[in-house]
């Protein structure tokens, strides 16, 4: 095991620190390959359904083709902004005016701009293809790859890295497919993550809801 490169953090502390990074990646730091496939095998310790682990990771850290992939990235971002503008009515969320939106759109255009400098970008998969799935199957292969994504981005920020989770791209989940050889028909792409160490290694809890107006004991109360 590579050593940690950050002071030891406490279970509650990484749980609570772990944030997505998108200006606070260091891209000219390398990032080995090594240290990924710890992180995966760490990862992969996750529960999935049946223990089947149809799980594989498309790791590109070939400077070409990042670029290829952050400019389909970019072009789905800009698909996903104009129907955001020309139908706001299919999303329950348009209006980012407050400081904490603002600060979170410039962040999300940063990382836009940028991403093909962040020296790894992770693509998870699963076997199969949920579009005409019951909702049971559908539960299944997404809860049998979304923890082990999870525990990669828990186990980068153990090591002073950190990622952006990312599913802008599944709107040209096709394209990302033809340009990297991933059998569309059968294989599903679960995100984008880019990784990079982190510049400096002090992050803070999110901002997230009480508990207390997210919790229903026994009963659903309200609508
Ligand atoms: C399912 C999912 C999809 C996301 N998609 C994107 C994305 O496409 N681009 C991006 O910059 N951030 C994306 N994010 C990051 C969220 O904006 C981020 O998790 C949220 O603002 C909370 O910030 P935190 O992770 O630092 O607590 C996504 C997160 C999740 C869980």
């Amino acid at each position: 095991m590579v050593s940690n490169e950050i002071p030891a953090l406490t279970p509650d502390e990484l749980l609570t620190t772990t944030r997505t990074i998108r200006k606070r990646m260091d891209f000219e730091r390398p990032v080995s390959r090594d240290v990924i496939e710890e992180c995966l095998t760490l990862a992969m310790q996750a529960p999935n359904g049946s223990n089947m682990q149809s799980w594989e990771w498309l790791l590109i850290d070939d400077a070409d083709m990042r670029c290829k992939v952050a400019d389909i990235y970019r072009a789905a971002m800009a698909d996903h902004i104009r129907e955001l503008q020309e139908h706001p009515e299919n999303y329950p969320k348009t209006d980012y005016s407050d400081e904490a939106g603002q600060r979170m759109f410039a962040a999300v255009a940063y990382l836009n701009e940028n991403l093909h400098r962040a020296p790894v970008l992770v693509i998870p998969t699963f076997g199969g293809r949920t579009e005409t799935a019951s909702v049971f199957l559908q539960a299944s292969m997404w809860g049998s790859i979304l923890p082990a994504v999870w525990n990669f981005m828990l186990a980068l920020r153990s090591r002073g890295m950190g990622s952006a989770w990312t599913t802008i791209h599944l709107n040209r989940e096709r394209e990302m497919a033809d340009l990297l050889g991933i059998p569309f028909a059968n294989r599903t792409q679960a995100g984008l993550f880019p990784v990079a160490y982190t510049l400096g290694t002090s992050f803070k809890p999110g901002r997230r809801r009480p508990v207390q107006e997210v919790v229903h004991w026994n009963r659903w109360q309200g609508r």
